[in-house]
């Protein structure tokens, strides 16, 4: 029988490692990181400050953005997933030269991360900065962000917990607009785009959008 392979959001380059991030991933990976299993995961089991509010953040990339949000809201609790090396590698030299105590890390597919490791209701909130565009047509269908991850993660969040997405491409902004359209325990925060939240810091990805000269969309969700 053939098996069908499922439709992934990014593919896995073979980016090269430094030095310094493969030591990380050797050395830092058993205190700072969270292994992926097919079971529930227990938040209080990995951070030492219990009983914040946590925040997951997909697809973090280099992850400079995630530690300095993380530094800077410190009564919360982060749980970042990402499963490209060099940047769960650089997340972890930051954490560690920051000994920052508020964020963890998830090297798997954040999906199946959703589907078997997040309780319903345990989410505060939900980031997801510059998601891959896939604007060919035809790629369309890799885009993250669809109708059915929504409804997804609508089971995670708790009542009044957010969605943040930012996004370079108009197209994937209307996109994520059009996608949440038909759910209706989200209400858009504002009635269009809104200006980017003070605490969002400009991303890796971002400032190489905007120096192409690209507009940036952030869209937040509430969850009723
Ligand atoms: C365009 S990059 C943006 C990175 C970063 N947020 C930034 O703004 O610089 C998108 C990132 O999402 C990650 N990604 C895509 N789909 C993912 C998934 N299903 N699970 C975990 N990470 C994912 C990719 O590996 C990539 O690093």
């Amino acid at each position: 029988m053939t098996k069908i392979r499922p439709i992934r959001s990014y593919v896995l380059r073979q980016g090269r490692l430094t030095k310094y991030q493969s030591i990380a991933l050797k050395d830092l990976s058993a205190n700072l990181m969270i292994p992926f299993e097919r079971s529930l995961i227990n938040f209080n089991d990995f951070f030492e400050t219990n009983d914040k509010k946590i925040i997951l953040e997909i697809g973090f990339g280099m992850g400079d953005t995630t530690a300095e949000i993380a530094e800077t809201l410190v009564d919360v609790n982060f749980l970042g997933v990402e499963v490209h090396s060099p940047g769960v590698g650089n997340l972890l030299n930051r954490i560690n030269e920051k000994n920052i105590k508020n964020l963890r890390i998830i090297q798997h597919d954040a999906v199946e991360v959703l589907d078997f490791m997040i309780p319903n209701n345990s989410l505060d909130g939900i980031h997801i900065f510059f998601p891959d565009p896939w604007h060919k047509k035809k790629h369309n269908k890799r885009r993250l962000i669809q109708t059915s991850f929504i409804e997804k993660i609508q089971h995670k969040l708790k009542n009044e917990g957010y969605i943040h997405i930012a996004t370079d491409w108009e197209d994937y902004a209307l996109w994520i607009l059009d996608s949440f359209k038909s759910l209706e325990n989200f209400t858009l925060k504002s009635t269009d785009f809104f200006e980017k939240p003070s605490y969002r810091p400009n991303t890796k990805y971002e400032n190489r959008g905007i120096r192409l000269g690209h507009r940036v969309w952030d869209i937040l969700f509430i969850r009723q």
